[in-house]
């Protein structure tokens, strides 16, 4: 489609048809490849958290563009009574490199925890339905993952929530075992928190949740819907322990941009979820799942996850320098191009200050920057960023002081 809009006319009209449901950045974005965006204005951004953690193969990946080209001009749709060779593959990728477990396909992260959510207590029979989950947590919008989600901002407003969940702090072992019941049917948490703040529990946590669940015939249900697919350096963000979990949830990275989202059980778990207990139009579209397929290969054949893990040490290093430079800076911490920079003030001034200079980076939880950079991003590309990132934080920590 040739680009017809000014930015001017494409946010008046945004601003007459479309809802204000979220706080945009007055930026029009028309094209993006790798880590870099552009917007309708020919500005350049080099962006440190492409698509919110989607992207993680960067913008337009050449092997996703391909896949979905190719896919579309033999089978964009087709519904789910009937087996296509792509969901077959697709369920073969996760099956192999996570547990072996079963996958269930639909569109979005807060779709495949409603998933996990209703398996689990169908599998847990009835009079146990409770579900533990961990302050400062985040499963997504919909209301089981918005009931699920421990944190008030997200509901306020949208009262009464499902009821079933019981929040314990993340980290707490005591707070676990304290809370589980003679109703209770599992224990639902993200391996590393993201919006929670970048959050890393203790290396003996989630080994010790497994050994709770066992002991108590609970489900351990991770949502790795951010740190799955690789962002962590391996497969899944469990893959850092000796464990496995019940159930696991996926979505964002995925599709290598496009949406997706994957329920995945262990055979016996999994067996719950009979005929008409649960489904999704669109689930498993041979479309977005022809972008899933691109999206492992791509990791696979390009040595992704090493590369993760290498390009981890090296913006832990310039984040750790950056803390020796600015005294507001209180910890640098991450897993694989998981990382946060918590800071002792807001974040926001950095964020938009950033902007301003063509550097897109996110803040969460008021004062944590967060990063979740592509796999593909070039050490060039990281050296730029932090020398933008130093710049936006010599402004807010001025206006901190003249203040
Ligand atoms: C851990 C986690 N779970 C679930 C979700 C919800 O995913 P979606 O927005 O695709 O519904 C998110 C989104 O940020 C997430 O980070």
């Amino acid at each position: 489609m040739e680009q017809e809009m000014t930015s001017q006319e494409i946010f008046d009209l945004y601003g007459r048809c479309v809802i204000p449901n979220y706080a945009r950045f007055q930026v029009a974005i028309v094209r993006a490849e790798g880590s870099r965006m552009w917007d309708a204005d020919g500005k350049c951004y080099l962006d440190l958290f492409p698509g919110w953690g989607c992207s993680l193969l960067g913008y337009c990946h050449p092997r996703v563009v391909e896949a979905i080209r190719q896919q579309a001009g033999k089978l964009i749709h087709i519904d789910n009574l009937f087996f296509t060779e792509e969901g077959a593959r697709l369920g073969e990728l996760i099956h192999r490199h996570g547990f072996g477990g079963q996958s269930f396909f639909c569109n979005s992260g807060a779709e495949a925890n409603e998933a996990a959510i209703k398996l689990a207590r169908r599998h847990a029979g009835r009079g146990r339905y409770k579900i533990i989950t961990m302050e400062r947590s985040f499963h997504g919008r919909t209301y089981g993952a918005m009931s699920a989600t421990a944190q008030s901002k997200t509901h306020a407003g949208h009262e009464p929530l499902v009821p079933g969940f019981v929040y314990v702090p993340f980290n707490d072992l005591d707070a676990v075992e304290k809370a589980i019941g003679d109703e209770t049917a599992a224990i639902m948490l993200e391996p590393i928190q993201g919006e929670g703040g970048v959050r890393i529990p203790d290396e003996g946590y989630l080994p010790a949740l497994r050994e709770l669940c066992d002991e108590h015939h609970l489900l351990l249900i991770l949502d790795e819907v951010q740190t799955g697919c690789g962002r962590t350096g391996t497969w899944f963000g469990y893959q850092h322990y000796p464990i496995e979990p019940d159930i696991m949830t996926l979505a964002k990275a995925l599709g290598g941009g496009a949406p997706i989202g994957a329920m995945v059980a262990q055979p016996e778990v999994a067996a719950s979820l009979k005929p008409g207990a649960h489904a999704s139009t669109y689930g498993a579209n041979p479309l977005v799942v022809a972008a899933a397929i691109a999206m492992f290969e791509a990791v696979e054949q390009e040595s992704l996850l090493e590369a993760a893990k290498r390009k981890s040490a090296y913006i832990l290093e310039k984040a750790g320098e950056l803390q020796r430079q600015f005294g507001i800076v209180e910890e640098v911490r991450g897993r694989g191009l998981m990382i946060a920079i918590e800071l002792s003030v807001p974040g926001k001034p950095i964020v938009n200050a950033a902007m301003q200079r063509g550097l897109r980076i996110n803040c969460t939880q008021d004062t944590v920057l967060r990063l979740l950079p592509a796999l593909t991003i070039t050490t060039a590309e990281i050296d730029e960023a932090f020398e933008v990132l130093t710049e936006a934080m010599k402004e807010a920590e001025g206006k901190l002081v003249t203040t």
